[in-house]
């Protein structure tokens, strides 16, 4: 009877269970034409954006299924891996094309001002930022993406990124917000331009939705994830904050081998941090006092692993070097 309930009941919603799911298409395959065709629109949602759905709930290992946004994946991709890498990136940057070239949505209040304003200052004119995209996109070799994103300086930029990678993914050099970007896989103009990708990218412009393009960089320009990635390219917090991460979760679980081996490491890793240059947003004196008093407590925690200092000890320290980290915003 138990087996009979978990066959009928339980197993169907074990394989429905997709953590991640394709976003509704709120406009018709035929909405984009003639500058996309209707059969190019149903290729590319339906089975190609829809298979980097399914392959992403797949590649994604048990632990990260649930607990562990879109957002957080791209941004620490370093530490995923490749399969996940090019689905996680598939989803997110169709997700964005579908909207930015959504022919539907229309924002109440609206501010295109602030948009127009930053491409002025930024890139000069419109003019200039389509020609810009055109030449990122048409030199992309092979498949990639081209995109205007909001840099850590909240100035906007172009940049271009091959296969599914994005401004978001800690592997990027040009790394921040992206606000709109541009599909150059040949499957998303191939059937209708065929080889002349210039023509296609020509004809884009017809479609994008400025409306959504404004309302992505204003919630760009206000997001705290501007200060994450700032903090994240900063090479030697970064190495710093990695290994600090990692021995502090084993040492959650009550394993302390990692901090034994590792704790001189760590005390390299906090005065090369102590070191380097501290990046021009970060408030200079104070984040000085803080960097200074991370590698004190690193050094004190390497003295105390040597003398075998009891385990609560040691977590105590490793919490108050956690809080100083923390305060480095
Ligand atoms: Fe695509």
């Amino acid at each position: 009877m138990k087996l009979l309930f978990i066959i009928i009941f339980l197993l169907p919603l074990y394989f429905k269970a997709q953590y991640f799911e394709l976003p509704k298409l709120n406009y018709s395959y035929q909405a984009l034409e003639p500058y996309i065709d209707a059969q190019t629109m149903e290729i590319h949602y339906s089975k190609h954006h829809a298979a980097y759905v399914n392959n992403l709930n797949q590649s994604l290992g048990k632990i990260d299924q649930g607990k562990i946004s879109l957002i957080d994946i791209l941004l620490k991709i370093s530490t995923k891996s490749i399969a996940v890498r090019n689905n996680a990136g598939g989803h997110y940057n169709h997700s964005m094309f579908w909207e930015i070239l959504n022919p539907v949505i229309k924002y109440k209040n609206i501010r295109i001002e602030e948009l127009e304003r930053a491409i002025k200052e930024d890139l000069g004119n419109i003019d200039s930022l389509k020609s810009k995209m055109n030449r990122a996109a048409s030199t992309r070799f092979g498949s990639g993406w081209a995109w205007l994103y909001v840099d850590t300086d909240k100035k906007l930029k172009i940049c271009s990124t091959p296969n599914q990678d994005n401004p978001f993914m800690d592997i990027n050099p040009d790394r921040g917000i992206p606000i709109l970007g541009i599909d150059v896989w040949e499957h998303a103009y191939y059937l209708k331009y065929q080889n002349k990708r210039s023509d296609y990218l020509n004809s884009i412009w017809k479609l994008i939705n400025w409306e959504v393009v404004s309302e992505n960089y204003i919630k760009a320009i206000k997001s705290p994830l501007l200060a994450y990635i700032e903090k994240d390219s900063w090479k030697p917090y970064k190495e710093f904050s990695i290994l600090f991460d990692q021995i502090n979760e084993e040492v959650q679980k009550n394993d302390f081998s990692l901090l034994k081996n590792k704790s001189s490491e760590l005390a390299m890793n906090a005065l090369n941090l102590k070191q380097s240059v501290i990046p021009k947003p970060f408030p200079l004196d104070e984040t000085k006092k803080l960097l200074d008093e991370i590698l004190k407590h690193c050094n004190e925690l390497h003295k105390m692993v040597n003398k075998n200092t009891k385990s609560d000890l040691l977590n105590d320290k490793l919490k108050l070097i956690q809080s100083l980290k923390d305060k480095i915003y």
